[in-house]
């Protein structure tokens, strides 16, 4: 008897193995990769289901299960990581009036419930110390964080300083760091600009921002934060509600969209009404949370291993719609690439119209087996950028369009749709590719368009339009005929007078002062992005060493594999690049890295460095750099392996036992600074 239960039980066992990799993996990916794979509703109902197996079969407990830990963001290198004083937990979902009940039920008869707006962000810990900001940690694994204070000062909202008389000596307050929904946009637009992935929604941008090295970059792109949540020992307030407005008195911005609920009606009326005003608020929400109100009712409650029993979110179900999928065009991008595009019949979804999504590339079409005339679903789930999930039943007489797809298979264009040169698919790439790199019109704007964004030759003046304009007057073709242009030849266009066309020459001249690095990544060679490109520059600091670098030199680069390493190669094969790039020479572009560029000396070659404390001659940053410019690398925590502490004054008290036990060196400011002399 006992095999044959055993036997019975083997599908579930193992389905339970496998929940537990899938839910590892999805956190991995959303966490650390900023990728997510799986619908916040995928991923609960798969968590729901490996809880369930778990307690079908308790033999297989495992403490390390996704079911016992939070994910975790942690690993990012250059922050300190941090343990936290208090977990820091998430919450136990519902989508539902009666999983509301269920809940509410279990509460103490007449709990007061606050109800607040569930920012989808990232949380973030402040600590407070003598109403000084010490640390901002993220959530990391639940138990431990990295701080990235100094990206977090970048907030306008969040004060670094409290002077009051009334505060705790220490307290906490956590909340939600966010990206507001117009600097998204305009972040993505940049991106496209640029070349580079989009990030799917104003999340995963607040997290890949959050983790910057730069905080100049982060201050830019322009977080915002809401507080939630104070913790602390000895503060004011018996409410959760209190604490939130004590909190506001002292300067912390906190939502206005707090309120106290006295019964699961009022908080449906809640839900109800901000089901739809969300959308008009300047960041994204995805649902809303409930918390007990009564502190000492919440202590009563008490956690589970996961989530407090005082609180839940309910999270707003993600919006679908059937639309027509009029058309599919076809966009060639600056490398060749040919994304297809569905035209949509316009339909509303989380608040905007939606008429247009990527279809990424045949095979993703090939996946869903769709076809112009086709009724497909679109998404919006999470505030993510609109996507097409599905189609309806073509036989379905309310759902497909015959006269449109009658009998036609779709197939993916074999010609180039803008310059018609057959197109070319590279073994293991999904995508097809017009070969007419000097001739095909969007290609050629494309790559002007990159070679002037700011990131690369930063040429003010010369925007899309314009350039588009250039190239069908005939003045540009390709990125040396802009060192050409002559005053006259610009101010002749319509629409630019002598005046712009004078700033648009001065921006060319400016342009002759970037340094190489650069000018390696505005050549826009496939492949080599921003950082790549960098890294190439501090091995190869000058254009005729890299020109006759070898695949497997270029693949001994940090970061540079064989691919990259191909298509560099490549460039240098092809004469009318080679020609371009003298012409640009000639013209007086920067072709060899500037000491600063790569390291000054090879001083600190080989050591790990640590940066702790504060400094009077040079910020953090600048000693970093120094570090950087003489061969070493600053690391974020005192390992075994750190040669030496560069260590000012007020450094942290964990470091220096740390460091004492480890007989690591310290470093004084004046000590470090002689030495770099
Ligand atoms: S309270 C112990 N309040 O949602 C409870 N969390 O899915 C602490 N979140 O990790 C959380 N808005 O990052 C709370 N008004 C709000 C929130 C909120 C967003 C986030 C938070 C948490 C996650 C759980």
């Amino acid at each position: 008897m006992m095999d044959l239960f055993s036997e019975i039980e083997e599908p579930e066992r193992e389905e339970l193995k496998r929940l537990r990799k899938e839910l590892e993996e999805a956190n991995y990916k959303y966490y650390v990769l900023n990728m997510p794979t799986l619908s916040d509703r995928e991923f609960d109902e798969k968590m729901h289901r490996l809880q369930a197996l778990e307690a079908q079969f308790p033999d297989l407990f495992d403490p390390k299960s996704p079911t016992q830990h939070v994910g975790s963001d942690l690993g990012k290198k250059g922050f300190e990581t941090v343990r936290h004083k208090y977990p820091m937990l998430s919450l136990a979902n519902s989508y539902s009036r009666e999983e509301i009940e269920d809940w509410v039920r279990k509460l103490p008869p007449n709990a007061e419930i606050v109800c607040e707006l569930k920012f989808d962000g990232l949380s973030i810990s402040l600590w407070y110390e003598h109403g000084v900001l010490v640390k901002a940690l993220t959530r990391g694994d639940g138990v431990q964080g990295d701080d990235v204070i100094a990206n977090i000062k970048t907030i306008p909202s969040i004060p670094w300083r409290i002077d009051r008389a009334d505060i705790p000596d220490f307290f906490e307050l956590r909340g939600e760091v966010l990206l507001p929904w117009e600097r998204f946009e305009a972040l993505n637009k940049e991106r496209e600009e640029q070349e580079e992935p989009l990030f799917a929604n104003p999340r995963n941008a607040a997290s890949g921002t959050l983790k910057l090295q730069d905080p100049k970059e982060v201050a830019r792109r322009g977080l915002e934060a809401y507080l939630y949540y104070m913790l602390g020992d000895n503060l004011p307030g018996t409410t959760h509600y209190e604490r939130l407005e004590t909190a506001k008195e002292w300067g912390f911005h906190i939502s206005d969209a707090i309120k106290v609920c006295k019964n699961v009606d009022e908080v449906m009326a809640y839900i109800a009404y901000w089901d739809t005003e969300r959308k008009n608020l300047p960041v994204a929400t995805d649902g809303i949370v409930l918390k007990v109100n009564n502190l000492a009712q919440q202590e009563e409650l008490g956690f589970t291993a996961k989530t407090p029993r005082w609180a839940i979110a309910y999270k707003f179900p993600a919006e679908k719609q059937l639309t027509l999928l009029k058309e599919i065009t076809y966009q060639v991008g600056r490398t060749g690439v040919v994304t297809p595009v569905a035209n949509l019949e316009p339909v509303q979804l989380s608040g905007t119209i939606v008429q247009r999504a990527t279809l990424h590339n045949e095979d993703f079409i090939k996946s869903l087996d769709i076809r112009p005339g086709d009724r497909v679903w679109v998404e919006k789930g999470g505030e993510i950028i609109p996507k097409i999930v599905g189609r309806a039943d073509r036989n379905d007489e309310m759902s497909a369009t015959p006269s449109l797809n009658d009998g036609m298979m779709y197939s993916f264009p074999d010609v180039c749709p803008e310059c018609g040169t057959p197109l070319v698919r590279v073994e293991g790439e999904a995508a097809w590719r017009c070969p007419n790199e000097a001739g095909c019109p969007p290609q050629i704007k494309g790559k002007i368009e990159h070679f002037v964004s700011r990131k690369a030759m930063n040429i003010d003046g010369l925007g899309e339009e314009t350039i588009d304009l250039f190239y069908q007057k005939g003045l540009l073709h390709n990125i040396a005929d802009i060192y050409d242009m002559k005053l006259e030849d610009i101010a002749a266009q319509e629409r630019l007078g002598e005046k712009s066309a004078q700033n648009i020459l001065a921006g060319i001249e400016a342009s002759k002062q970037v340094p190489w690095a650069r000018v390696l990544f505005a050549l826009g060679i496939r492949m080599v992005g921003e950082t790549t490109a960098k890294k190439i520059a501090r091995v190869y600091n000058t254009i005729d060493t890299l020109q006759w670098a070898t695949v497997e030199q270029l693949c001994a680069i940090e970061d540079v594999g064989p691919q990259i390493a191909e298509n560099i190669v490549a460039y240098f094969n092809d004469m009318r690049n080679l020609e371009i790039l003298e012409r640009l020479r000639q013209a007086g572009l920067q072709f060899e890295g500037e000491a600063a560029e790569g390291p000054q000396s090879d001083k600190l070659a080989g050591m790990s460095i640590v940066i702790s404390g504060t400094f009077a001659h040079h910020s953090r940053d600048e000693y970093k750099a120094m570090i950087e410019a003489n061969g070493g690398k600053n690391v974020g925590s005192v390992s075994k392996k750190t040669s030496f502490i560069l260590a000012g004054e007020n450094m942290g008290p964990e470091k220096r036992k740390k460091a004492e036990d480890l007989g690591i060196p310290l470093k004084t400011e004046e000590e470090f600074l002689e030495m770099m002399n």
